[in-house]
């Protein structure tokens, strides 16, 4: 009997720029998503989001799937990122997550002691608890139609660290940095649980259909560079190391990664090291500078301040050319620097993704005939 993982027919892919980009083979036009494209933005998001709660959304395949699908009925996107939500691995784990309409997460019983972390489930089984986000990829992947490729994500273990001790955003994090400097010992055992989790769910995510793997280390940025060295990154390069292994041992391809430490201008060169096909940059990075760091060994992802998306149409387009024109045409998957934001037009979005598209098939063609 083969020892390989059954994994099922899907339709084939008819669009794989962000695949090439990030295994860094040519690719004739740059690649582009948004993140947070699936949701926020799109009338027809919010007008789900009256008849259903957000962790109903993200429980119910048939739903996640919808919301997924969504802006690819508005936006000539290279990837759809499926609608879900860092913060159902916490709740895996065993923690309460509410999401407050205006106001964002909230955990009625965060971890505020380190004899708390006894109130989390010793064993999380993630084909259980997490299924649904499995259910919800495999059905997304047969309606995408081979359209493009699927993107699976999780949030990075700092970052969950921090939402589950401080009960929901924060504008210090004092209380979960606080652990890192009162209760490193715990800080590191609560890191490494949820390390353990994140790599189930992942390889988890690609057996079920994921075509690339995003992780969201959203507070890197709290962090100085010594304590994104002791806190972040040890377990981000658990999570490439032991992914890829675990996938490679259920004789499952592996899937290029990306990492994304928003706010780690700090460590970039050493971003570039922990087994990641991807790093992703926010708009505060000098792409020459990223390039200059990273570029042999790795792909870049990023960067326009999501708020450039305010601007006029002109001064858009502008900005985005520039973006382009500094990062190149290869090794390069582009993005906004973070997430779009809720009061964000989407015409602006479909401005950015086809100017990205026009215009570097535009210089691709120059590069070609030089
Ligand atoms: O493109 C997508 O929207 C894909 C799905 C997605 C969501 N959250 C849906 C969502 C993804 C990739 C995330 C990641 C996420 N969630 C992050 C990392 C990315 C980042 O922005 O740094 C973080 C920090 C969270 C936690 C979270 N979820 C916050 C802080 C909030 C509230 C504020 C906000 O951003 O809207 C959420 C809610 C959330 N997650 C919404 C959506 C569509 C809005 C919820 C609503 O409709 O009430």
């Amino acid at each position: 009997m083969s020892a390989s993982t059954e994994i099922q027919a899907f339709p084939p892919l008819r669009n794989d720029l962000i695949l090439r980009a990030a295994r860094r083979e040519k690719v004739e036009r740059v690649p582009v998503w948004m993140m947070r494209q699936a949701g926020r933005i799109l009338p027809e998001f919010r007008a789900i989001r009256e008849k259903y709660d957000f962790f109903t959304l993200c429980q119910t395949p048939e739903l996640a799937c919808e919301v997924t699908l969504m802006p690819l009925n508005h936006f000539d996107v290279d990837a759809a990122i499926l609608f879900s939500d860092i913060l159902v691995i916490p709740q895996a784990m065993g923690l309460k997550v509410e999401m407050i309409p205006g106001k964002g997460p909230s955990f009625p019983e965060p971890i505020q002691t380190p004899k708390d972390l006894e109130r989390l489930k010793e064993h999380v089984d993630v084909n259980e608890s997490l299924n649904y986000v499995f259910q919800a990829i495999t059905k997304t992947r047969h309606a995408l139609q081979g359209s493009v490729p699927l993107i699976g994500f999780s949030g990075a273990p700092w970052t969950l660290m921090a939402y589950s001790i401080e009960g929901g955003g924060s504008t210090t994090f004092s209380k979960s940095k606080a652990w890192l400097y009162v209760h490193s010992e715990d800080a590191h055992r609560f890191l490494q649980l949820i390390t353990d989790v994140i790599v189930d769910y992942l390889v988890g995510q690609v057996i079920a259909g994921a075509q690339l793997l995003q992780l969201f280390e959203s507070h890197a940025g709290i962090l100085g560079h010594e304590m994104f060295c002791k806190f972040s990154m040890p377990y981000l390069q658990q999570i490439a190391t032991k992914v890829k292994q675990k996938l490679t041992e259920k004789s499952v391809e592996p899937v290029p990664m990306i990492v994304f430490a928003k706010g780690a201008h700090y460590a970039i060169q050493e971003l570039a090291t922990l087994g990641y096909d991807v790093v992703s940059i926010d708009w505060t990075v000098e792409p020459e500078l990223a390039k200059m760091h990273v570029r042999e060994a790795i792909t870049l992802q990023g960067n326009l301040d999501p708020c450039a998306l305010y601007s006029s149409n002109e001064d858009l387009i502008t900005y985005t050319k520039n973006m382009v024109k500094h990062f190149g045409t290869q090794q390069y998957i582009a993005n906004l620097g973070h997430g779009v934001y809720p009061d964000m037009d989407p015409e602006k979005c479909k401005l950015f993704v086809d100017t990205v598209h026009k215009y570097s098939s535009e210089l691709n063609k120059d590069e070609i005939e030089d």
